[in-house]
């Protein structure tokens, strides 16, 4: 395979990028007209289908209760005040993460407390953050970052010994277990996003599980500016805001619900794909399985090797000029100009390490089979021509 490379003006292997969104069904989109038609298009307690919604995702996962709101950022700043997470509290997060599992706890007042990663999983290690518990600390936010399980039973273990709450952030792991639990029910809140990109879509979305009534009135006051109903109206009982998901969307999500089991298998097979063609390309590596913790397919990471780690970004440019639909690992969370302000001291040597040395290939369920045979010999290609980009 020496053709030469779409970066250098050669074709490329795939006509286009593969679509990044997976577009709406027949039934979603009538799903959500009827619900345009039939019932308000919000509501401030729920009801009709949020609670449809609600209900139907705690079961599928195994939770007592689900609040919906209005996206993942809503479901994080809702389960942090719920968990009474505020001014002078330190939160342990990783830095591994989209921005928002650390700025929602800075909108919370508190100060996030970044340790340091597992090399395997990309997810918070518990005996970095158990280095890191201090009189300050309130809670630990373990992430399940690229449908990989955070070992939450760890952090779970660690939160008892110091009293603090587990807020899991699962919004790239829907469908993602650890011992057989799904994400999202092994801490004390499970926050989810529905936003356009992830495994179980709404447009935009999010939910809070737990197995808590009290926390679930609390989360349902906060959605809606800490309101409640009483007998003479609502009254506000809580701090809060407006996360109200509208209803129409839950109708959206009811149906993604529906098909998310099939939709996990299509992911799987298509990462399955996907590894078949890492297999027979040299310096690339998948990140392996861990025992115990059972991963969905969401932008599988794949790890360089040292001779090709320095190659990163310009492979990732020539895999994109393909059409091939790849991603940069993003660097640690405290890089973020205004994290750094807060978080000085930072710096998480496993999270720098593999992060420079990662990309990633997205795997929708969507991707047609020639779509797939097109992103596998796109890599083929690209890695086949590697010394041409090492100049
Ligand atoms: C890990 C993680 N946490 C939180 C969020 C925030 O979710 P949303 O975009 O629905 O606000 C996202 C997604 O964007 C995410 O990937």
């Amino acid at each position: 395979l020496s053709e030469q490379l779409a970066i250098s003006g050669g074709t490329p292997v795939l006509p286009e990028m593969p679509p990044a969104f997976e577009p709406m069904s027949a039934d979603e989109v009538a799903a959500a007209a009827a619900t345009l038609r039939d019932v308000p298009l919000t509501t401030l307690f729920g009801g009709h289908e949020i609670e449809r919604f609600e209900n139907e995702y705690a079961e599928f996962c195994g939770a007592r209760f689900g609040v919906a709101v209005n996206s993942g950022t809503s479901a994080l700043n809702a389960a942090l005040l719920a968990a009474g997470v505020g001014p002078g509290d330190e939160v342990i997060t990783t830095p591994l993460s989209f921005v928002a599992s650390a700025s929602t706890i800075v909108q919370a007042g508190a100060r996030p407390v970044f340790a340091d990663v597992e090399p395997d999983t990309y997810c918070l290690d518990p005996a970095a953050a158990a280095e890191l518990v201090t009189p300050a600390t309130k809670a630990i936010l373990p992430v399940h970052i690229n449908g990989y399980p955070a070992d939450v039973p760890a952090l779970n273990e660690l939160a008892a010994r110091h009293g603090l709450a587990v807020v899991e952030d699962a919004a790239q792991a829907h469908g993602a277990r650890v011992g057989g639990r799904h994400v999202g029910t092994l801490g004390d809140y499970g926050c989810f996003s529905f936003n356009i990109g992830k495994i179980l879509r709404t447009g935009e979305g999010g939910m809070v599980l737990t197995d808590d009534p009290a926390a679930a009135d609390r989360l349902r006051a906060i959605r809606v500016n800490g309101m409640a109903p009483g007998p003479a109206g609502s009254v506000v009982v809580a701090l809060g805001a407006n996360y109200t998901m509208p209803q129409a969307m839950a109708s959206i999500g009811r149906r993604q619900l529906a098909r998310h089991p099939e939709a996990l298998v299509e992911r799987a097979h298509n990462a399955k794909l996907l590894l078949d063609a890492v297999d027979q390309v040299d310096g690339l590596t998948p990140l392996p399985d861990t025992a115990g913790r059972e991963r969905v397919a969401y932008f599988p990471q794949l790890v360089l090797s040292d001779e090709l780690a320095p190659l990163r970004d310009r492979l990732v440019a020539a895999l994109r000029a393909e059409n091939v639909p790849a991603a940069i690992c993003r660097p640690p969370l405290y890089h973020v100009p205004y994290l750094r302000e807060i978080c000085p001291d930072a710096w998480c040597p496993v999270a720098e390490r593999q992060t420079a040395r990662t990309l990633s290939v997205d795997v929708m369920p969507c991707y047609t089979p020639a779509q797939m045979d097109g992103i596998a010999a796109g890599l083929r290609k690209v890695f086949a021509n590697v010394s041409r980009l090492a100049d």
